[in-house]
């Protein structure tokens, strides 16, 4: 069994933005690209500096991103900035190699039924393509991140084993990725079956690194970052404000949200180079755009030690 020592305190822990991407991509009403990018850079100004942008995918597919190249090219680049976008195939990663970006997250879902109702084609064939992705994206000195989605479980199929998510895992890592995201596409990740996962990658694809993509539609996706965190797992994503979401799975809610895992994480005693009020300013930002309340608890109640005015509660009087 390949284990890791947990991460500890005091570790510098890489909290990727994920809600530019995984979150706009599930809001029906079009953000304009403007405040997208507005958006992004709060997000960046808050001390955040790994963020997914945008994803290049169908504008038939997802037409709230049909702007991925006019964001990219208005966001600030703050002093290390890392900036990576979605690509689900060649025309995709054709589109990336035009733009200044870090890194692309491809994706292929562990489970066929998700794989077929999100990108359209087989696990193998998404695979297959991966080697054109992966030569045009080198050739242009970017960066990748092997996206996985349904790591966890799949809303169509139900339990994905680790062996396969291990499998995939192989692949990415003999195409010559720099990382492998798993990602929990509908919330189904637990403590147990992440420890699973982790160690059969470990197993099956020694060095590969492992970043972590939890959806909180249970209410367990910090505890699964804990989880991670013991298993020796130093990135993870989230969104702001807990949007997020994939149209082509049944049942998906919002990522873990960012303000809840900053603040989860800097109590714990890691770092993360956030400052906690400024990424709640950017998630009020967000949400007045959004127009409704967003899932981010730490958003409503604000940090711990936030005072409350005496003389604006009521005193029980017997
Ligand atoms: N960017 C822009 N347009 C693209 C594209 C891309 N990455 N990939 C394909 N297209 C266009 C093609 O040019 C073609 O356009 P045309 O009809 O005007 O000639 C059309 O889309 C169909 O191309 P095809 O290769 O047959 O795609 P498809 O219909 O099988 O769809 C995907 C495949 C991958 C493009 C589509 O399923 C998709 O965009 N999925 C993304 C899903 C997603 O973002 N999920 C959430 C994140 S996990
Ligand atoms: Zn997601």
């Amino acid at each position: 069994m390949t284990t890791a020592s947990p991460v500890t305190e005091g570790s510098r822990i890489t909290v990727c933005e994920v809600g530019p991407r995984d979150g706009f991509q599930n809001e029906k009403t079009f953000i304009p690209t403007a405040k997208k990018i507005e958006i992004a850079n709060a997000l960046f100004a808050s001390g955040l500096r790994h963020m997914q942008v945008t994803s290049f995918v169908s504008p038939r597919a997802v037409p709230q991103l049909a702007d991925a190249e006019e964001v990219l090219a208005g966001i600030d680049r703050p002093e290390g900035a890392w900036v990576t976008a979605l690509v689900p195939n060649l025309r995709g990663a054709e589109r990336a190699a035009t733009c200044k970006l870090d890194a692309v997250h491809t994706v292929v879902s562990a489970s066929e039924t998700h794989n077929l109702k999100n990108v359209n084609r087989p696990v193998e064939q998404s695979l297959e393509e991966m080697a054109a992705v992966f030569e045009v994206l080198k050739a242009a000195g970017i960066g990748v991140e092997g996206g996985m989605a349904t790591a966890f479980g799949c809303p169509f199929e139900g339990v994905v084993p680790p062996e396969q998510v291990a499998r995939i895992a192989r692949r990415y890592q003999e195409l010559g990725a720099d990382s492998v995201s798993l990602g929990d596409t509908t919330g189904m990740a637990t403590p147990q079956t992440v420890r699973a996962a982790i160690r059969a990658i470990r197993e099956a694809a020694p060095g590969l690194e492992i970043h972590l993509h939890f959806h909180n539609t249970r209410g367990v996706g910090l505890a699964c970052v804990m989880t991670g965190l013991a298993e020796g797992v130093t990135h993870y994503d989230a969104a702001v404000g807990g949007l997020g979401g994939c149209p082509f799975a049944a049942g998906a809610t919002g990522n873990i949200c960012t303000e809840d895992l900053v603040y989860l994480l800097q109590e714990s005693g890691y770092e993360t180079g956030v400052d906690l009020d400024a990424l709640i300013g950017a998630a009020r930002l967000t949400q007045g755009q959004i127009g409704r309340p967003l899932p981010g608890q730490v958003l409503k109640a604000g940090p711990r030690l936030k005072r409350h005015d005496p003389k604006l509660t009521v005193t029980a009087a017997g």
